[in-house]
C-alpha cells in the first residue's frame, strides 16, 4: 500500500475527528516525538530507550518499504493534522506466515475515548489482505486498559510468561493474547 493512504476517518468518544492511513515520510519527526514521549512516560511498551531522529530515519525508511510491499500492516492515527497513534501488524514467515503480531499505542491524551479499539479493527481488516489468519500480542500482566481492549475486540489470553518484563526495577509477567481473524 501506498504511503499516506487514507483508510478511514470516524468520529472519536470525545468527537475529535480522526483519520487512519498509512505512514508516509513526512512522519518522521512526529514518530520520534512519538516513541519518546512513549519511553519518557514509562508506558508500558517494549521499548524503554529514547530514539535519535538517525536510528528513526532507518526505522522508518524500513518501515515504508515493508508497508508499500505489502510486506506489514501499520496504520497512523491523526487527529487535527498531528500525529497521535500506531498500529502494527507484522506477518511471520514460513509456516507461521498466516500468524501476525500486533502492537498499538497512543500518545498521551489521546486515550480512552475509543481510537486503540477503531485502530486494532482496521488493522485486522488490512491484515486480512496480507493473508493474516491469526493476531497474537503480548502485553504487561499490569496494563489493565491495554488488556480491557484487548478482550473488547475479542482478543483471549493464551499464556502467561512469568517475569517476563522488568519494568522500573519489578518483575511483572507477561500475557500472550490471540484473536483468529479469519
Ligand atoms: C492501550 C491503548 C492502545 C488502548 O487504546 P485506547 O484508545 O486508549 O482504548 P479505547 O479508548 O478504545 O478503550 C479504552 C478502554 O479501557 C478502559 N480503561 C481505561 N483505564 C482502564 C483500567 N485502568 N483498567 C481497565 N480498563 C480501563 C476504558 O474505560 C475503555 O473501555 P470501554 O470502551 O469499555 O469503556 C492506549 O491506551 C495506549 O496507548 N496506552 C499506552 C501504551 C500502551 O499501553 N500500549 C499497549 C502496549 S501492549
Amino acid at each position: 500500500m501506498k504511503e499516506g493512504t487514507i483508510l478511514r476517518s470516524f468520529d472519536a468518544k470525545d468527537g475529535k475527528k480522526v483519520t487512519l492511513r498509512t505512514p508516509k515520510w513526512g512522519d518522521l519527526d512526529d514518530c520520534l516525538h512519538f516513541i519518546n514521549s512513549l519511553v519518557e512516560e514509562k508506558a508500558m511498551i517494549m521499548m524503554n530507550e529514547k530514539q535519535t531522529r538517525d536510528s528513526e530515519i532507518g526505522w522508518i525508511s524500513q518501515l515504508l518499504s515493508s508497508v508499500e510491499r505489502d510486506k506489514i500492516v501499520a496504520l497512523i492515527a491523526e487527529v487535527d493534522g498531528r500525529f497521535v497513534g500506531s498500529c502494527e501488524i507484522t506477518p511471520k514467515r514460513g509456516y507461521l506466515a498466516h500468524l501476525g503480531s500486533l502492537g498499538i499505542s497512543l500518545l498521551n491524551g489521546y486515550r480512552d475515548i475509543g481510537i486503540g479499539q477503531e485502530m486494532m479493527l482496521e488493522a485486522e481488516k488490512q491484515a486480512r489482505r496480507l493473508g493474516v489468519e491469526v493476531v497474537e500480542l503480548e502485553v504487561f500482566a499490569a496494563n489493565a486498559r491495554a488488556i480491557h481492549v484487548y478482550e473488547k475486540v475479542g482478543y483471549k489470553v493464551t499464556g502467561r510468561v512469568p517475569n517476563a518484563v522488568k519494568w522500573n526495577g519489578e518483575y511483572m509477567d507477561s500475557l500472550i493474547m490471540v484473536k483468529r481473524i479469519s
